[in-house]
């Protein structure tokens, strides 16, 4: 590990490329999202060793519903399997377990693995690991309008209005980090990412290992953010 400073406090990540990560190697895309899957601890394990306080990984999207129902399926019960197969490993390591997106939508038995694994892991204080889970980012300021309308509010500042995001307390991204070579924000967290600095990366998230994590926080080491100011006159 070379040295490291200006740790960032929130990483995203855009888990993008499973699908042609299998389609290369012969297989149904699905396989690619259990690889996948399997590459989710080491990401954690090493966010948390360097000191990164939230990870927030963008798992499901409201428009992947539109994909083929069989895919649809897989990705489902791997979450569930890969939720309760996780909770014993972030009570150890004290990481608290949130999901962002429509919840409410999910299947039954999703929303109950969703609802048991944020209740068990609700005392961890050693980190974040947030879920985005039939989440869109546009679904998330509209839903927060909504909410705002509901209570009959006439106005309202930026900072009242991110007490009503899925997750209030959750600082903005420092970092986006986004696999498989596309370069887009796919309906992301798009309030939160506005000074968000963004990491694209060709590798294919199965492939995206620790070494290509610190590739990513070296680089975002060497960006100069600036916030609209000048900083040396
Ligand atoms: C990301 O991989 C996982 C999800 C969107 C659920 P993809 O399934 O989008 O993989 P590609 O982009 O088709 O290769
Ligand atoms: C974004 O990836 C959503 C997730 C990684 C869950 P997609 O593969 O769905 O995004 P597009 O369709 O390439 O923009
Ligand atoms: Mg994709």
């Amino acid at each position: 590990m070379k040295n490291l400073y200006k740790i960032p406090t929130h990483v995203a990540v855009i888990m993008d490329g499973n699908g042609r990560w299998a389609r290369r190697r012969g297989l149904p895309r699905v396989y690619g999202h259990r690889a996948g899957a399997e590459r989710v601890e080491e990401i954690l394990q090493t966010a948390k060793e360097v000191g990164v306080k939230w990870l927030s990984v963008f798992a499901f999207s409201t428009e992947n519903w539109q994909r083929p129902k069989e895919e649809v399926d897989t990705i489902m019960s791997l979450l569930v399997e890969y939720i309760n197969k996780k909770v014993p490993y972030l009570l150890e390591n004290n990481i608290r377990l949130r999901f962002m997106g429509r919840i409410d939508q999910l299947p039954e038995n999703i929303k109950q693995t969703v609802l048991e694994g944020e209740e068990a892991t609700k005392g961890c204080k050693g980190m974040n690991f947030v879920v985005a889970l039939n989440y869109s980012g546009k679904a998330e300021i509209i839903d927060a309008v909504n909410r705002i309308l509901a209570e009959g509010k006439g106005s309202i500042t930026e900072e009242d209005f991110r007490k009503y995001f899925y997750i209030p307390e959750m600082p903005d991204p420092d970092l986006l980090i986004r696999t498989s070579g596309e370069e887009r924000i796919s309906n992301f967290m798009l309030w939160q990412m506005a000074y968000t600095e963004f990491y694209f990366t060709e590798t294919l998230w199965p492939d995206f290992d620790r070494e290509e994590f610190f590739k990513a926080l070296y680089e975002y080491q060497s960006r100069e953010r600036r916030f609209g100011k000048v900083l040396e006159v």
